[in-house]
């Protein structure tokens, strides 16, 4: 019962709950000094109302230590109560600001400022004004709110979100539609856009890989860019408008257990940098791949310490007019504690921690796929993809190759897609079969997502390779993980679905999430059977309930660029680790259990 007492912020659900599960113990006499309580697990606390709405549910409170980087943020819940748990905000001068669209604190104290002490909880109380000015509005939408706004058929809005990469993967819509350019003039930014590197590239940091193409005939991933120039100057400012004719809708803010996330936001210290992808190793520390520069690092989230190792790149040298890119992209921590890297060019690389000594090994490829597959606990190999001669036509020459992650053994390629037609959706150009993301049944045997042929694509242990479509067609499987039951979740990008094939029937299921252009990009089981994703555009991280279909959406303190979504499993309660790109920060949200 004392245990019960004492027990961290995180072993209860809510602070309501917490009280009332100290109601049915003999701590109940502690309820006398609600207040203590609330100091000893809280270091602020307070509510949030506005004349409207009163109480206020689902603001996002975010708070900043006068001299540190790192944001710290929680949800105010369906009484308007927020609290930031003890061990998650140290003591000094803070400034609180919120998010909630369409909401902002009065200007004459905005930021608030607070003193968060050691020996007792702070109390803030925050009344918040309605946001009446549209441009200012307009700065507070996510890249879906504004797809949701724009008016246009979903044939057009498809032309803008179903891309393999779209408008709003390096920065987000609102600076698309703040432009004034016409449709000739959206023509020369597209153009321009695609020299960028899409990976290794944000608003920030530009990585540049081609020289333009030329204007006449300019494609955009599979679409023609006229089509795309077209319809966004008929959602921006073009013709000297002042605003935009269209209302700007706003997505429901966070409920119920939407509003249980403590979020903390580390920025990375090589600033701009992009990180598209990290993984957690088995204390906890986040390595990450430092996708704008040739660099790894490690954050240790105890103490809140970075470091970076230069990594190799063995890319042949730049092409006249363009970059050598830097970047590492994907990361895996194999369960010895071994990093393994996606490093530029054709080599696989792994980073042995103890040594700081970087282990390259050949593929005998000409181009290798970014992403790695994992590896868990027992499992003895890591696949790569690539290619081993140039494309042609249709014909996309991918091998798979099984890595031992002791002895370094390489095995003999697989064909993945010699001979097999690809699907081809009519409004797209240029289809062909090619892997995307990577993994392994509980056998050991490859498997690869199939974004173009919209199906996963598996080989068993004699290299015979089968396509097992997904239900819904032009789905675009995008990224995912593998649970302990041979199941593999997945996102389905152009379909705004969840889908999870079992390795031991070939079945594929799929879920659905809400709403349309929600675009989910990887999926993540944990060991409670929920899913986490991660939505680009949204802002938002997805906790899927495949029990019954329900999706809780979080929103986070900051725009989010969503990539890999990891699971810490070695921590106490739910913890959930995410790279956001395009700011180069570390994202951790933490949920009570
Ligand atoms: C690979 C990353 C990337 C992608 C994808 C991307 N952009 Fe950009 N965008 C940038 C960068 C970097 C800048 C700032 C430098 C510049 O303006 O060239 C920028 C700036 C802009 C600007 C402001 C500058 C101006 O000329 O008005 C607009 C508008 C824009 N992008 C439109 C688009 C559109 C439309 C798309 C989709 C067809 C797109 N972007 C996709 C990286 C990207």
């Amino acid at each position: 019962m004392i245990m019960n007492c004492a027990k961290p912020w995180y072993a209860g659900a809510s602070l309501r709950h917490t009280l009332f599960v100290a109601l049915a113990t003999i701590c109940f006499s502690l309820l006398a000094f609600q207040g203590a309580r609330a100091a000893d697990r809280f270091s602020l606390a307070g509510t949030v109302s506005s004349a409207g709405e009163g109480a206020m549910e689902g603001v996002v409170v975010i708070a900043q230590r006068e001299g540190d980087t790192v944001l710290t943020a929680v949800t105010s819940d369906d009484s308007g109560r927020y609290a930031f748990p003890r061990d998650r905000l140290k003591a000094g001068d803070y400034s609180i600001r919120i998010r909630a669209v369409g909401y902002r604190l009065p200007e004459a104290d905005a930021p608030r400022k607070v003193t968060v002490r050691i020996d007792k909880a702070a109390q803030l109380d925050l009344t918040l004004e309605p946001v009446t000015d549209k441009s200012r509005l307009a700065a507070q939408l996510t890249s879906l709110e504004w797809v949701q706004s724009f008016p246009g058929t979903p044939a057009q809005k498809d032309l803008l979100v179903r891309n393999m990469v779209n408008c709003a993967f390096c920065h987000s819509l609102e600076r698309v539609v703040r432009s004034p350019h016409t449709a000739e003039g959206f023509l020369s930014v597209i153009q321009r856009m695609k020299i960028y590197e899409t990976d290794h590239s944000s608003a920030e940091r530009i990585q540049i890989v081609s020289t333009p193409d030329p204007l006449e005939g300019l494609m955009w991933y599979g679409r023609k860019a006229k089509d795309i120039a077209d319809y966004l100057a008929t959602l921006n400012l073009s013709g000297g408008k002042a605003t935009w004719d269209y209302p700007l809708k706003t997505l429901p803010r966070p409920s119920g257990e939407g509003t249980e996330a403590v979020v903390t936001v580390y920025p990375i210290p090589r600033q701009p940098s992009v990180i598209h992808d990290l993984d957690v190793d088995a204390e906890g520390n986040v390595w990450y791949g430092n996708t704008g520069w040739d660099y790894i690092g490690k954050l240790d989230p105890d103490t809140g310490e970075f470091q970076e190792w230069e990594a190799p790149n063995f890319r042949p040298p730049a092409e006249p007019g363009t970059q050598r890119i830097l970047g590492v992209m994907d990361i895996q921590v194999d369960p010895e504690g071994r990093v393994w890297a996606a490093v530029g060019g054709t080599k696989q690389t792994v980073f042995l921690p103890e040594t700081e000594q970087w282990r390259i090994y050949d593929l005998p490829v000409i181009w290798k796929n970014p992403f790695l597959s994992p590896v868990r606990e027992g499992e003895k190999a890591i696949w790569g993809t690539g290619l081993t001669r140039p494309p042609e036509g249709d014909e996309w020459p991918e091998y798979a190759f099984r890595r031992n992650i002791e002895t370094g053994e390489l095995s003999e390629g697989i064909d993945l897609f010699g001979g097999k037609p690809v699907p081809q959706d009519p409004n797209r150009a240029n289809q062909r079969n090619y892997c995307y993301m990577m993994e392994q049944d509980k056998n050991g045997n490859f498997l690869c997502t199939t974004p173009e042929a919209s199906a996963i694509t598996r080989a068993d242990a004699d290299g015979n390779v089968r396509m097992i479509p997904t239900p819904t067609p032009h789905a675009y499987p995008r990224r995912g993980y593998r649970d302990d039951q041979n199941r593999f979740w997945f996102t389905e990008f152009w379909a705004d679905r969840i889908g999870v094939i079992d390795l031991d029937t070939d079945e594929i299921k799929e879920y659905p999430l809400e709403p349309r252009y929600i675009s989910p990009y990887y999926a993540r089981p944990d060991a409670k059977g929920y899913i986490w994703v991660s939505s680009t555009g949204s802002d938002r991280l997805l906790r899927l309930d495949p029990r019954t279909g329900e999706v809780v959406k979080y929103l986070m303190p900051v725009y989010y660029d969503a990539r890999k979504v990891v699971v810490d499993t070695s921590a106490d309660h739910t913890t959930v680790w995410l790279p956001n790109k395009n700011r180069a920060q570390l994202i951790r949200v933490e949920i009570p259990d």
